[in-house]
This record gives structure tokens, sequence and C-alpha cells, in this order.
């Protein structure tokens, strides 16, 4: 008798924590991604044999993908789809909590990029229009990588979906997702840190004579288009103090100097008129 009511007993708790653990755990997203994902995508997120095969597009590597997309970018995609191909909405299959705990997994992927590749896929892929050096002096109106605001993830959009409406178009299906990240680590490397220290030093130097202060320039213009220095781009700023009428008075030094030397006096000049 007592032996029935503790197997009863024994019973009755692992059911209740059974269905406890059920209730309250949140859902394994190592375990759903391997019932959903894994047939096209791999078990280790490179890729399967079927997923090599598929048409018109074949499935993406999700190891390379993970460090450089947002999750909100993972949660769109995994939710609606990507149309036209084998990467059907999942939103009927996973709930939102799932669609989380996929992503979270997804995030725990790592991949190394390859920069030897990167810069040659970038000399393949990117030099005819943003230049061998990064700065784009190809005449085509490509941006200068060297000097771009964007961060990894920006330039990983950017290369993405391109920039429609310019010459500037996805790459998304003209390379994998490795190819893509080893780049974009390549083209981030290339970055010019403007130094703001230099800057006023050179500013000293160069400019103080005429203008005591980056506050005390005056943009020339008609007073219909005065602008403030700080409605200009970097681009622009640069150009009028490069190129602009003001090169007449201010000489032969401002000429001289490098693109890297005006970025470092544009960031001093950024930091005084903000
Ligand atoms: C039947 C095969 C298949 C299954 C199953 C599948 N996918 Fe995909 N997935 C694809 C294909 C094909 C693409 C490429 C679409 C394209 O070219 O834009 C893709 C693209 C993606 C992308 C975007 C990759 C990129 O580089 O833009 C993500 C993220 C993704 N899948 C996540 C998932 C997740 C998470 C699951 C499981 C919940 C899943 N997929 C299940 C076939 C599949
Ligand atoms: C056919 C010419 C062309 C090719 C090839 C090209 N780009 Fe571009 N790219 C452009 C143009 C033009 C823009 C400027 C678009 C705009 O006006 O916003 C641009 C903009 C960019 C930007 C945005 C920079 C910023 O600061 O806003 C990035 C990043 C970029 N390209 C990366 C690449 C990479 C990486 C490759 C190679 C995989 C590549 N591009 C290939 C023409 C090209
Ligand atoms: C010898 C005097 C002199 C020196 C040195 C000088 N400038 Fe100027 N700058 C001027 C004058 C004068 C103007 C007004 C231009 C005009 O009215 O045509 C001007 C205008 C400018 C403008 C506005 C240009 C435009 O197109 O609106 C900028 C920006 C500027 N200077 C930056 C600099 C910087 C940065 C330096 C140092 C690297 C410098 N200047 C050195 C005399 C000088």
């Amino acid at each position: 008798m007592l032996k029935w009511i503790s197997l009863t007993f024994v019973l009755l708790t692992l059911g209740w924590g059974q269905a406890w653990a059920a209730g309250n755990d949140m859902p394994d997203g190592k375990k759903l991604y391997e019932t959903n994902c894994a047939a096209c995508h791999g078990m280790d997120g490179r890729v399967s044999a079927a997923g090599r095969q598929l048409k018109p597009y074949p499935a993406r590597n999700l190891r390379a993908l993970s460090e450089v997309v947002s999750r909100d970018e993972l949660r769109r995609i995994i939710t609606y789809g990507v149309q036209g191909t084998s990467m059907d909405p999942k939103k009927y299959a996973l709930d939102d909590l799932q669609i989380d705990a996929v992503i979270d997994y997804i995030k725990s992927f790592d991949y190394s990029p390859d920069l030897a590749r990167g810069k040659q896929r970038y000399h393949e892929v990117c030099a005819t229009c943003h230049g061998v050096d990064g700065r784009a002096k190809t005449g085509l109106g490509a941006k200068n990588l060297v000097y771009t605001k964007l961060d990894l993830a920006g330039i990983v959009h950017t290369m993405r979906y391109g920039r429609p409406g310019t010459m500037m178009t996805s790459k998304r299906h003209q390379l994998t997702n490795p190819e893509i990240s080893d780049i974009a680590h390549y083209v981030y490397e290339l970055r010019y840190d403007a130094s703001p220290v230099r800057g006023s030093k050179l500013y000293e130097r160069l400019c103080f004579s005429c203008h005591a202060t980056p506050a005390a320039i005056r943009l020339t213009g008609n007073a219909a288009s005065r602008r403030s220095l700080n409605s200009l781009s970097d681009q622009l700023l640069y150009l009028r103090i490069k190129h602009g009428r003001h090169l007449d008075r201010a000489g032969n030094a401002v000429a001289r100097l490098s693109d890297d030397q005006l970025q470092d006096i544009i960031a001093y000049i950024r930091q005084e008129t903000r």
C-alpha cells in the first residue's frame, strides 16, 4: 500500500515538474533551429548540401551573418521571409518568443573574417568604383570609404541593399555572406581616424592668423544662399577649404594640405562649432 502511495507521489511530482518546466522555460532556440532551419541553412549555419541546390537562390550562411546584421533585421526576415525564394515566412510555424529564441541561437554563431580574402574580393568587386585605396577618386560618384562615417553594420547594410537610384546596387546575390563579412571588415580597416588634436595644431599654424577661431570663419555666398558651417557636409566643407575662392587669399600652404590633414582640421572645426 505504502509502495503504491509513494509511486503515485513520484509520478505526480514528475508530471507536475514537467508541466512547470514547459510552462515557464524559454523556448529552446537550438532545438527550434535544428528542426525548422537546419535542413537548408545547415546544423552549423554554414548551409546544407540541399540548401546549396535551392533555386533561384541558395540558402545563405547564417554564421557569417550573425555578427554583422541586427536582431531587428533577422526578426523581419524570419517573420516575413524573402519573397520569391525558398525562405518562407516563419510566422505561421513559430510564435514571437520562439523566433526570438532562434535569433539568440543564431547570434551565438561566430565567424572569423578573413581580411586577406576581403581585400582580394574588394579589388575584384568594388575597386572599379571605390578605387584601389578606397578613396573613390574614380570619377564615378562613389563614396570615399576611408572617410565614411558608417560603422561595420552600416557598411554591411549598404552592401546588402545598395542605394536605390545610384550605381551602388545590392551585392546580396553577387556575394556570399562570408565574402560580405570579409569585405566589410577589410573596408572598416581602411578607415582613417581623424584627430581633432592634430587638427588643432594644423589650425594654429595655418589658419589662426586669419580666422582666430573656427567659429569666426565666415562662409562666402550672397545672403540668400548663405549657409552655416554646421549645415555643410564634411565633403562640402572639404571642397570649400581645398578648392574654394578662399584659396586665392589663404595661399599655397592650404592648397598643399593632404586629404588626411584636412580631415583632421575638419574634425577640429566640428568639435569647436558643434
Ligand atoms: C526550405 C529552405 C529554408 C528553410 C527551412 C529556412 N530557410 Fe532561411 N533562407 C533560405 C533561402 C533560400 C534564403 C536566401 C534568400 C535570399 O536569397 O534572399 C534564406 C535566407 C535566410 C536569411 C537571410 C540571409 C541573408 O543573407 O540575407 C535568414 C536570416 C534566414 N534565412 C533564417 C532562417 C531561419 C531562422 C530559419 C528557421 C526558422 C530558416 N531560415 C529556414 C531557405 C530556407
Ligand atoms: C558600379 C559602381 C560601384 C561598385 C562596383 C560598388 N559601389 Fe559602393 N557605392 C557606389 C556609389 C555611386 C555610392 C554612393 C551612393 C550614394 O550616393 O549614396 C556607393 C556607396 C557605398 C557605400 C556607402 C558609403 C557612405 O559613406 O555612405 C559603401 C559602404 C559602399 N558603397 C561599399 C561598397 C562595397 C564594399 C563594394 C564592393 C562589394 C561596392 N561598394 C561596390 C558605387 C559602387
Ligand atoms: C591669409 C588669410 C587666410 C588663411 C591663412 C586662411 N584663410 Fe580661410 N578665408 C580667408 C578669407 C579672406 C576668407 C573669405 C573668403 C572670401 O570672402 O572669398 C576665408 C574663407 C574660409 C572659408 C569659407 C570658404 C567658403 O567658400 O565659404 C573656410 C571654410 C575657411 N576659410 C577655412 C580656412 C582654414 C581651415 C584655414 C587653414 C587651413 C584657412 N581658412 C586659412 C582667409 C584665410
